[in-house]
């Protein structure tokens, strides 16, 4: 049976202080989450070490949000695996919308950074989606595929998760509504090709809508933005309601 897996993405948000008060309001709230579930947490690279120490022992694991292909070397801005490992990072998110949009990301780029995560032990979680004129032109399933197959190239399809964010979804109070979502988190399992892969929906999830995405059958977690920079509403997400039947 596939965990689920919630998480946080704080992107440029959050100093090392802010960080520390998040972690004492948040932990309390999701001491007694049940067994089918995970919470990972993606600060800032300057907050990773803070946010170790004040989740230690609490089971939250912690992501990065980007990684480098190589393992050291004149890459001004970017950060290397083993940098990550030292600080008991366990996720790299790869290959979110805003890079691929801001620095020109290339499907080739993800998944060199996917593979070069994934052989240093971290869990690779992939981002894809289309924008909103890609789904008004009926572009949607082709854009996605081309980022599946050509972001997962060559990786192990048992170690990471997908994030399907529609891009139109992201940051702007429009999330794509549940039945659609799981119909797209389905067809990437069936380009994925491995029934057990772990696949998140993510775009303007919320404490309101988090019980019904997490109701259908395809979308094992969610990968929230806006929401996770708040204890409690972020809490409230990752104590969704578990539909009846788990
Ligand atoms: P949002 O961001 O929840 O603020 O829409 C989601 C994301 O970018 O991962």
């Amino acid at each position: 049976m596939r965990k689920a897996v919630i998480a946080g993405n704080w992107k440029m948000h959050m100093t090392c202080a802010e960080a520390r008060a998040f972690a004492e309001a948040f932990r309390p709230l999701v001491s007694s989450l049940p067994a089918d579930r995970d919470v990972v947490l993606a600060p800032p690279f300057t907050a990773i070490s803070t946010l170790a120490t004040a989740l230690d022992g609490s089971g939250i694991h912690l992501a990065s949000q980007n990684v480098h292909w190589e393992g050291k070397g004149a890459f001004t801005g970017e950060i290397a695996p083993a940098m990550l490992l030292e600080l008991g990072v366990s996720h790299a998110i790869v290959g979110h919308s805003e890079p691929r949009k801001y620095f020109s990301e290339s499907d080739e780029q993800i998944n060199r950074r996917a593979r070069a995560a994934q052989s240093a032990g971290l869990v690779p979680i992939v981002c894809v989606g289309e924008s909103d004129g890609q789904r008004e032109s009926g572009e949607t399933e082709r854009v996605i595929r081309r980022q599946v197959e050509q972001g997962l190239d060559g990786l192990d399809t048992n170690h990471l998760i997908v994030a399907y964010e529609p891009i139109w979804a992201i940051g702007t109070g429009k999330t794509c509504e549940a039945v659609e979502a799981n119909r797209i988190c389905g067809l990437i399992r069936s380009w994925v090709g491995n029934p057990e892969v772990v696949i998140q929906y993510g775009g303007s999830v919320n404490p309101a809508t988090i019980d019904q995405l997490m109701i259908q059958p395809e979308i094992d977690g969610v990968l929230v933005g806006g929401a996770s920079l708040d204890p409690i509403g972020f809490a409230r997400i990752a104590n969704y309601q578990a539909p009846v039947s788990a």
